[in-house]
């Protein structure tokens, strides 16, 4: 079968086309025919190096993916032949409290990940998607989504009137924004360009910041609360951008802790989290239950994830650079099928 892999050492130029042998299900398992799968700024890290310098190579990036199941192993009884489905991000965690084993299970590192034709996952490792999602809009479903879901409702408790600001257009953000505006919540989204903001409002946005034109949009947010202070922040920036957060988020506010976009070491002056009652959570995607709790709303809602743009399989290298130029707004998938 035809792959794309990391060969021989990280860099962009090392993600290159290869073949494999076809995989075969065994006991327990299921056999996918790929038909879409999505990046996310992990598989970026992971393709240079940067996400763990110590992965063993070749490696098959990428955890999203979705794909049909064309045959089954001895013993499988969750899904059947013809069910089309998206890969779990944690292959091992199906429920309960993270743990060590079930973080360490992740698809595009250190397992195999979707870019590939075929694949063998256990039965367990796959969850129906909706079906009014086309298979590009499935495959965006595993890591951003469910992380976003994760930060809003499994740990959030995001409310109806509840303000929400979410840094970026990326991937997680989008999906952010799009389930805190179910959620009823109203939400504010930065950006560093004035057409991604556009595009944020028309989607529902209540404000947005240029966070390039206003440095201090942490304050800025506030003052649009009547400088009280939004209930959440979904934080993607790291170390640039949590001194703004803190300046944005209510007294007995929450930081969701998801991403390090600019920075993992910061300083930041702790007595404005203990004076403040701030709960700053740092989480890893999320549960397959949280993920199937996440499909019934988006089935329910019909949300529709924003896909900027599908690259044919050919073009894989393409679209990670399209994505490294931060070009996109939501979702970048790559149809394999
Ligand atoms: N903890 C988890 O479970 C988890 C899960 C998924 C992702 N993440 C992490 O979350 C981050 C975002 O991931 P993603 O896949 O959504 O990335 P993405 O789609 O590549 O989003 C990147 C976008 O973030 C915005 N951005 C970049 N630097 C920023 C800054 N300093 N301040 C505010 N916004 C900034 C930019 O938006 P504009 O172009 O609009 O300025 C950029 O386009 C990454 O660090 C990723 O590793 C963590």
């Amino acid at each position: 079968m035809r792959v794309f892999e990391i060969q021989g050492g990280f860099g962009m130029e090392r993600l290159v086309a290869g073949e494999r042998p076809d995989p075969r299900p065994g006991r327990g398992q299921i056999l996918l025919r790929m038909k879409a799968a999505s990046l996310n700024y992990r598989d970026l890290l992971t393709v240079t190096g940067k996400y763990n310098p110590k992965q063993p190579l070749p490696l098959i990036p990428c955890s999203d993916g979705v794909g049909e199941v064309i045959e089954v192993g001895e013993a499988v009884g969750r899904v059947a032949a013809g069910d089309r489905v998206a890969t779990l991000f944690a292959q091992k965690w199906w429920s309960g409290r993270p743990e060590q084993e079930k973080l360490r299970s992740t698809l595009g590192g250190p397992y195999d990940g979707t870019l590939a034709e075929y694949m063998v996952l256990d039965e367990n490792g796959v969850v129906p998607v909706p079906a009014h999602l086309t298979d590009a809009e499935a495959a965006t479903l595993p890591c951003a989504a469910l992380t976003a879901w994760s930060a809003l409702v499994t740990l959030g408790e995001v409310r109806p009137g509840d303000t929400v600001l979410v840094q970026g257009t990326g991937g997680v953000s989008i999906f952010a924004l799009q389930m805190a505006t179910i959620l009823g919540a109203r939400v504010v989204v930065t950006s560093s360009k004035a057409e991604k903001l556009e595009k944020a409002l028309a989607l529902g946005a209540w404000a947005g910041i240029n966070y390039v034109e206003e440095p201090e949009w942490g304050k800025k947010a506030r003052q649009l609360t009547g400088g009280a202070g939004v209930d959440h922040v979904v934080e993607v920036g790291g170390a640039g951008t949590l001194e703004q957060s803190l300046k944005a988020v209510r007294i007995g506010g929450r930081i969701s802790m998801i991403g390090v976009l600019s920075g993992g070491r910061a300083e930041i002056a702790l007595t404005s989290v203990v004076m403040s009652y701030v709960r700053i959570q740092g989480l890893l995607v999320g549960s397959r239950e949280g993920f199937e709790a996440m499909n019934r709303a988006i089935a329910q809602h019909e949300l529709r994830p924003v896909v900027d743009r599908v690259f044919l399989f050919d073009e894989t290298p393409e679209a990670f650079r399209y994505m490294a130029e931060g070009r996109h707004f939501g979702k970048v998938a790559i149809a394999l099928g």
